[in-house]
């Protein structure tokens, strides 16, 4: 199976997860946009989405499916989104389409978190994928030398500005053993938005598209 087909295998899987008449939340990239199409696919009956991005607003309109501002939904019962990692505990990284502020505000909205990835995603410690920060401008700088104490190479992301209008750090080389506590470090340090780990909003359940079939992990 290419990887293309596994991520169509976990977008179909999360269709399950999805209560006919509810308001699903939906992530960003490759991975959610096949859910999104089998979502339409299926022709679930559904009071609306709402969405991490333009990006996924886009295509959820383009198939007939309602985008509903997040301001107007108290609570969601799943979050469907894929991850650039996830560990053994649920723990992600997330942002390598520059969405993790939206992700997040989503995520946060929601009884659970159901992550479709295909296999090359899981990893045994965050890391090895740069780690997506969102930062004001003023601070870039500044929250640059702050990763560069920690071991990690920060550099901005470029020709890239979120759907917020900031800029994305990217930082290489750390090694992310206890993730809640680095998450809660870097969530203190002023001009971050949003930093990619996703760990106290980690994922419930994870749809692993494998080469002998989708792995439901439940953590
Ligand atoms: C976007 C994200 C995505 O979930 C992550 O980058 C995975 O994307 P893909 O499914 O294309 O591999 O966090 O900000």
């Amino acid at each position: 199976m290419t990887q293309d087909e596994l991520k169509a295998a976990v977008g179909r899987a999360a269709v399950a997860y999805v209560t006919p008449g509810s308001v699903v939340g939906v992530g960003t990239g490759s991975t959610v946009n096949k859910f999104i199409d089998a979502l339409a696919e299926a022709r679930m009956p559904l009071a609306g989405a709402v969405s991490s991005s333009e990006q996924s607003t886009q295509r959820l309109k383009a198939l007939g499916i309602a985008v509903l501002e997040a301001s107007t939904v108290e609570r969601l019962g799943v979050y469907v989104d894929g991850a650039d990692e996830i560990d053994g505990r649920g723990f992600m990284i997330k942002g390598g389409g520059a969405a993790l502020t939206r992700e997040k505000i989503v995520a946060d909205l929601a009884e659970r978190f159901i992550c479709i990835a295909d296999e090359s995603k899981q990893v045994g410690v965050l890391g090895s994928f740069p780690l997506p920060v969102e930062v004001i401008p003023m601070a870039a700088a500044q929250v640059a030398r702050r990763f560069a104490a920690l071991g990690g190479q920060a550099t901005l992301r470029p020709g890239v500005l979120t759907d917020n209008g900031h800029p994305i750090l990217d930082v290489r080389g750390l090694r992310i053993v206890d993730p809640p506590a680095m998450e809660s470090e870097i969530n203190q340090w002023p001009g971050v938005v949003t930093v990619g780990i996703f760990a106290r909003h980690r994922a419930h359940t994870c749809l692993l598209g494998t080469a002998t079939g989708v792995r439901t992990l439940v953590f």
